[in-house]
C-alpha cells in the first residue's frame, strides 16, 4: 500500500457534506461511478498537465494550433476593454496565451482546484502587471455566483479544452445556458471543442503509451480516500478506456482486478473482480450537434475556426 492509498479518514476542510454525499451516492450506484471533477485535486491536475503533454493526447497541442493560426481573427473578434473569465482555468497556461493576444482588462479564472489556481494566477503576476488577476474557486457542476464586483461589461468567456464534452449533453446545456446569463450583448463565449474522428486515434490519446492517463484515473482513488475516508488501494484497480459509438464518447472507467470490498465511515461497497467504477466520458460533438446545443443555450451567432484535418474546433459564439 502506497502512502496515498493509505485510508486516512481525514476530510478536505471545504469539503461540503454535500459532496461527500455525491461520492458515496456514486459509489453505491448498481453502475457505480465517481464524477470526472474529483480527479483534479493537486496531483490530478499535474497529471491532468501532463496529459496535454503526452504525443498521444491530440486535444491540447490542435486547439493551440488552431489558436495560433486564428490568432488574428480571434483578436479582431475581441474589442478593447475586455474582462476575460476562462471556466476550468487550472494552471492558466491557455489563458496565458490568450492574454498576450487580446490584453483584456481583467481576467478571472474559476477553477475546482482552488490551491493550484491560486499559484496558476500568482505566477501571472509578473507577466501581466497591468492586468488584474483573479481567482474563483468553483465548482462548475453547480451554480455558482461571480463576485459582484466584476462589471458585466464586455465579458468574454472561455471554456476551452474541450472541457464541455466532459458533460452529458443535457448538463452541457445547462452550463453553456450559465455561461449565457453572464454575458451581456457586448459579450462572447469562446470555446474548443474535440470533434469525432478515426476510433483509433481517439482510443490512444485517452490510454497513452506512457501510462499517464491510467495514473491519472488511478489517482482519482487517492482523493475518494482522502475526501470520505475511503479504503481504495490503487493497485487493486485497472485503467480502461474505450470508443463508445452509439453516445459518440470515450468512456473512462476502473476495473477491479480482484474481488474488493471498499470501506469508509458509516458504509461499504463490495466490487466482483472485472466489476468497473464509470470515472469520465468525453463526448465528441459534430460540428452541427455543437452549433445546436449553443443555439438552444441561447447562443444565436457563431464563428467557428478548425484545423485542416477537422480534430478540433474553436467557435466565438454570442447572443
Ligand atoms: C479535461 N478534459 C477535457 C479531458 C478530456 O479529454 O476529456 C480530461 C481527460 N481525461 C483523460 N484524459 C484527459
Amino acid at each position: 500500500m502506497s502512502l496515498r492509498d493509505k485510508p486516512t479518514g481525514v476530510k478536505a476542510p471545504d469539503m461540503s457534506v454535500n459532496q461527500q454525499q455525491e461520492i458515496i451516492d456514486g459509489l453505491t450506484r448498481e453502475n457505480a461511478s465517481i464524477s470526472p471533477k474529483y480527479f483534479y485535486d493537486t496531483r490530478g491536475s499535474e497529471l491532468f498537465e501532463a496529459i496535454t503533454r503526452v504525443p498521444e493526447y491530440y486535444p491540447t497541442r490542435t486547439e493551440l494550433a488552431v489558436m495560433q493560426t486564428h490568432s488574428r481573427a480571434i483578436a479582431q473578434s475581441v474589442g478593447p476593454g475586455t474582462t476575460l473569465i476562462e471556466f476550468g482555468a487550472g494552471n492558466c497556461a491557455k489563458a496565458r496565451a490568450l492574454c498576450r493576444l487580446i490584453d483584456p482588462v481583467r481576467f478571472v479564472g474559476i477553477d475546482i482546484s482552488a490551491d493550484y489556481l491560486q499559484d496558476a494566477i500568482k505566477s501571472m503576476r509578473s507577466e501581466f502587471p497591468g492586468i488584474e488577476l483573479r481567482a474563483v474557486a468553483a465548482d462548475l457542476s453547480h451554480g455558482f455566483e461571480l463576485p459582484a464586483d466584476i462589471p458585466r461589461a464586455k465579458r468574454l468567456v472561455f471554456y476551452p479544452g474541450s472541457s464541455i464534452g466532459n458533460f452529458d449533453p443535457e448538463h452541457a446545456r445547462e452550463l453553456l445556458e450559465r455561461m449565457r446569463s453572464l454575458i451581456d450583448g457586448d459579450g462572447a463565449l469562446l470555446i474548443g471543442i474535440d470533434l469525432p474522428k478515426d476510433v483509433a486515434a481517439l482510443e490512444a490519446a485517452y490510454d497513452d503509451a506512457a501510462g499517464v492517463t491510467a495514473a491519472f484515473n488511478l489517482n482519482v482513488l487517492a482523493h475518494v480516500n482522502l475526501l470520505i475516508g475511503s479504503n481504495f488501494i490503487s493497485c487493486q484497480w485497472l485503467h480502461r478506456s474505450f470508443f463508445n459509438a452509439s453516445e459518440s464518447r470515450i468512456e473512462m472507467h476502473l476495473e477491479a482486478v480482484t474481488d474488493v470490498l471498499v470501506c469508509w465511515p458509516g458504509g461499504e461497497r463490495s466490487f466482483a473482480a472485472g466489476e468497473r467504477i464509470h470515472t469520465e466520458n468525453s463526448y465528441k460533438y459534430p460540428l452541427d450537434k455543437f452549433i445546436t446545443l449553443l443555439s438552444l443555450a441561447g447562443f444565436a451567432k457563431t464563428q467557428t475556426w478548425t484545423d485542416e484535418h477537422h480534430w478540433f474546433a474553436v467557435i466565438r459564439a454570442c447572443a
